[in-house]
This record gives C-alpha cells, structure tokens and sequence, in this order.
C-alpha cells in the first residue's frame, strides 16, 4: 500500500504572505502534484502546523480544499494551531476533546496523535488522558503492526532550537510503545528532512511546504530559510516500510537529449 506524508503548512488567510512565500500556493502545487501523480494512495496524513495563527478562515479554505482533493486525508493539530478552532470546522475530537484518531488498513494500524501543548509554548506534551487514548488503540492492536504520526519529536534530534520544543514528557511516551510493534514514526515541527531510528523504531520526518528551518543556524542569516519544500511517499509491503521525499516544486528536466538513457538500463 502506498500512503502520503505532508507537514507544517503554515496557512494563513488568503492574499497574505508568510516569510516571503504564499502557503496556500504552496499547498495547491503539493496537492495537485499528489494527485497527479499518485492518485492510487490510500490516504494522506497531515502532522501539524497546519496553520500559523490558528486562523478560522484559513481551517475553512483548508477544509474546502480537502473535499476536493481525491484521497482521505488524516489531520493532526502542532504547536502554531488552535485547538477550538480547529474543531469548530473539522470536528473529530477524541472523547476527551483532543485531536486524535486511528485508521485499521490491510492489518496495519495507523494512530495519528494530538501533541499540542498550547499558549505559551512551543513545546509538545502528551499528557495522561492522551495517553489513555493511546494505550487503548495499542491494545486493540494487539501486536499487529502501528504505525505513527505526531507533530512533536519524542527525543532530541540534535538541533538546538528543536531541542528545546520537542515533546516534553517523552520517556512517559517512550514506556508506552515498548510492547507494541511499531513500525514507523513519522513526524513534522522540524521543517527539516530527517530519517533514523529511536530506540529500534524507525522515524522520518521532511520540510514544511512553506518555510524552512536551517541545519545550522549562521548558514543563512535568518532563523528561517528558503529550502525546497517535499511531501513524501510511503511504501509498505509486509515487512518493508520505504519513505521516498519528493521536492514537488523543484522538479525539473536534466540538460540532456529525451532519448539518452532511456530504454538501456538492463
Ligand atoms: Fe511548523
């Protein structure tokens, strides 16, 4: 099966910029290019960020664009969203009121987790009642695999911005996995292409469609940057997970002649 994974949006109300760029542009190119060329997934996963303010009207457009696109697409709330008015146009929250929900595919068990701590910080939390949630859905698994997907990181991944931001109550976090098979982590924040393994669980996470954030700090002289945006593409089949990450904005011919190379690769 094929899933897409995308992040940080940004969106803020239409005609407004955000550093420079316009996220809902942004945004556009990326659905369309999904669609265009990968059609066939089952669905996408959005971990977060998905706006900048927490604007109503920018949860509105990005509900409307969502009705037209073709495949499923599972929400997560970060650090820049606002958690009330979130709800108030896509509904969804857990018993708890959190934003929080799963999906049973060809026996893989997707989680798609509410990491958001709220004003003033950055920072993500994971607090008892989410955990709650969490634990119930790892038991229903029963030992089959889970994949998840969170805005936070649960550990440091070696940026000291990051670092500080990252989800706070993260060996809680880790205690809960140790008996489940999970596959995959994938998540969003660090506006970054990152991929390893904590402890024995593989994570990824790729670039927001808007801005960026430096590997190091002095290379530009903003706190962000301008970096090619990427949705990625997950593969999984038995026991094989593949993330592939697309810069779908900065895709472009080689200087080379059509029929070069094209039908001798055997
Ligand atoms: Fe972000």
């Amino acid at each position: 099966m094929k899933f897409i994974h995308i992040t940080d949006l940004h969106l803020v109300p239409p005609g407004e910029l955000l550093w420079g760029l316009d996220p809902f542009e942004r945004f556009d190119a990326c659905l369309n290019d999904i669609a265009r060329h990968h059609g066939d997934a089952a669905f996408c996963a959005i971990t977060g960020d998905l706006t900048e303010m927490g604007s109503p009207q920018a949860y509105v457009l990005l509900r409307d664009r969502l009705a037209r696109f073709p495949i499923p697409a599972h929400l997560m709330i970060g650090n820049h969203d606002d958690r009330g008015n979130y709800l108030a146009v896509f509904g969804g929250a857990d018993r708890n009121g959190y934003v929080q929900s799963g999906l049973l595919l060809n026996g893989n068990h997707f989680l798609f987790l509410d990491t958001l701590k709220g004003e003033p910080s950055s920072a993500g939390l994971y607090d008892t009642p989410r955990k709650q949630w969490l634990k119930a859905r790892l038991s229903e698994a029963a030992g089959k695999p889970v994949f998840l997907f969170m805005h936070h990181p649960p550990f440091d991944i070696g940026h000291p911005l990051m670092d500080l931001i990252k989800l706070e109550d993260a060996q809680d976090f880790e205690n809960l996995l140790k008996d489940s098979d999970v596959r995959h982590l994938f998540f969003g924040h660090a506006h970054r292409t990152m991929s390893g393994i904590w402890n024995g669980i593989p994570f990824s996470a790729i670039p927001g469609v808007n801005h960026q954030l430096p590997l190091v700090r002095e290379s530009v002289p903003t706190v962000y940057s301008n970096e090619p945006p990427m949705y990625s593409v997950v593969l999984v089949k038995e026991g094989r997970t593949v993330v592939h990450s697309d810069a779908f904005l900065h895709r472009a011919p080689a200087d080379m002649p059509l029929d070069v190379e094209r039908d001798d690769w055997i």
